[in-house]
């Protein structure tokens, strides 16, 4: 089952307690006489966590046909929707995305940056909702990155106590990552992510087709989080990003559909598990403790999150050599997938800035320190007992190792 390319799944029904509008049952070309499907094969991963059940669907052509997918799952569409998405993405792609409904969704912006993942950004929104009558039987659906999503996503999580909401991710890592498990917020001038909630979608429409327009460094640096997938979960993911590379950087639509199946499925898996991060979530965070700290040093400037965490993932391989959890040969190899997936930029840090800044990880609970180290190829573990020595001589490995590569 794990690679093989399956038929469209119509999308199930959700449950009753996540029906958001009173749906109806509607007859298939009934009513509307509208195209349903347009055919091209999809993927379905199923999410399946105590507060929510929803489908994540990845393929080709779904944004062109969203309004009737997303009927076919909640009934039919509530008086008001609502689209948050930025200027540069409607621009791109908002004809295709509004074609599929009856009325135009409204639209609301939220410019790019993360500087506009903000309290002042959600409050606007807001305001533009109740404004336009907005009300607890709204939709709202994120279609953007992965800073429109968790935006968007809190928006819908804190309008009128919660309204319904579907991700449309349209960047590389919202697909794979950010738009999967229910975590959404917005930051502080005093961090990153500090303000948030849970709030599972209604649906993911991963559209492998408006990744067409994602600058290369975008779809790169998303891609780390697939290598990351690969190690702590899935070697055969490792093994097909290895001998794939060609087709996915060249983004042949077969192989995008793989990776990103794939890592959809490692990330719903393990939310399936643990929710809410007590334990098994955590190794989703392999690469970000020194991959936090590069983006927190560099004041999230130089380089962008998949490319501190391929960079962070470079350090843990070490540390895991280290300690024998692999051998030198995966290590090697690892860290080979992880090259030919960059290139990732220069590091201008010092090891032991980098070191103090780890000690603000939002994954450090009462002063121990966690730490996510790869156990052979598609393994992971949580281990706490990482010593600031280890870990600064694993940050002065991946310092040299950029050196080198950038010499
Ligand atoms: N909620 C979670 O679980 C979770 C997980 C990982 C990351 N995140 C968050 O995701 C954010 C980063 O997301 P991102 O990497 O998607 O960055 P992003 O949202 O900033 O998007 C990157 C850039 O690509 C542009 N863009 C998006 N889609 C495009 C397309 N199809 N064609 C052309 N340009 C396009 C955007 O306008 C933006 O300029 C961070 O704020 C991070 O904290 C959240
Ligand atoms: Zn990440």
């Amino acid at each position: 089952m794990h690679w093989a390319a399956r038929m469209t799944r119509r999308p199930r029904c959700v449950p009753e307690t996540v029906r958001p509008w009173n749906p109806v049952e509607r007859e298939e070309g009934g009513e509307t006489g509208r195209i349903l499907y347009d055919g091209s094969s999809v993927q379905t991963i199923r999410v399946e966590t105590p507060s929510a059940r929803y489908d994540v669907i990845a393929g080709s052509g779904l944004i062109a046909t969203l309004a009737p997918r997303i009927e076919r799952i909640a009934g039919r569409l509530p008086r008001r929707v609502f689209v948050v998405t930025s200027p540069e993405i409607w621009g791109l792609w908002g004809e295709m995305f509004a074609g599929s409904f009856a009325e135009a969704p409204i639209a609301l912006f939220l410019p790019p940056g993360e500087k506009h993942k903000s309290l002042a950004s959600v409050e606007k929104l807001l305001r533009q909702m109740a404004q336009a009558g907005g009300d607890r039987g709204s939709l709202l659906i994120a279609f953007g990155g992965g800073i429109v999503g968790d935006v968007g996503g809190f928006v819908a999580a804190t309008f009128m106590r919660g309204i319904p909401y579907v991700q449309a991710p349209t960047t590389f890592l919202a697909q794979v990552d950010s738009s999967v498990g229910g975590k959404v917020g917005v930051n502080l001038p005093e961090g990153k992510n500090l303000v948030g909630n849970f709030h599972h979608p209604l649906a993911v429409f991963a559209d492998i087709g408006v990744l067409g327009t994602l600058p290369d460094r975008e779809l790169r640096a998303g891609l780390m989080e697939s290598v990351k997938a690969g190690i702590i979960r899935d070697r055969m993911l490792v093994r097909y990003m290895e001998e794939h590379v060609g087709d996915v950087l060249g983004r042949d639509a077969k192989a995008l559909e793989k990776v990103i199946a794939a890592s959809i499925r490692m990330k719903a898996e393990v939310v399936n598990k643990d929710e809410r991060e007590g334990g098994l979530r955590m190794i989703l965070n392999l690469g970000h403790t020194l991959g936090h700290a590069i983006e927190q040093v560099t004041r999230y400037k130089a380089l962008l999150h998949g490319e501190a965490v391929g960079w962070g993932m470079v350090a843990a391989l070490y540390l895991a050599r280290q300690r024998g959890m692999i051998t030198s040969r995966q290590a090697e190899r690892m860290e080979s997938l992880i090259y030919l997936y960059g290139p990732l930029p220069p590091l201008k840090v010092r090891a032991a800035k980098l070191v103090a800044a780890t000690g603000a990880d939002k994954k450090n609970v009462g002063g121990v320190r966690r730490f996510v180290l790869p156990l052979g190829i598609g393994d992971a573990r949580v281990v706490e007992d990482v010593t600031a020595a280890e870990m600064e001589a694993a940050a002065k490995y991946m310092l040299a190792r950029a050196e080198e590569r950038h010499a």
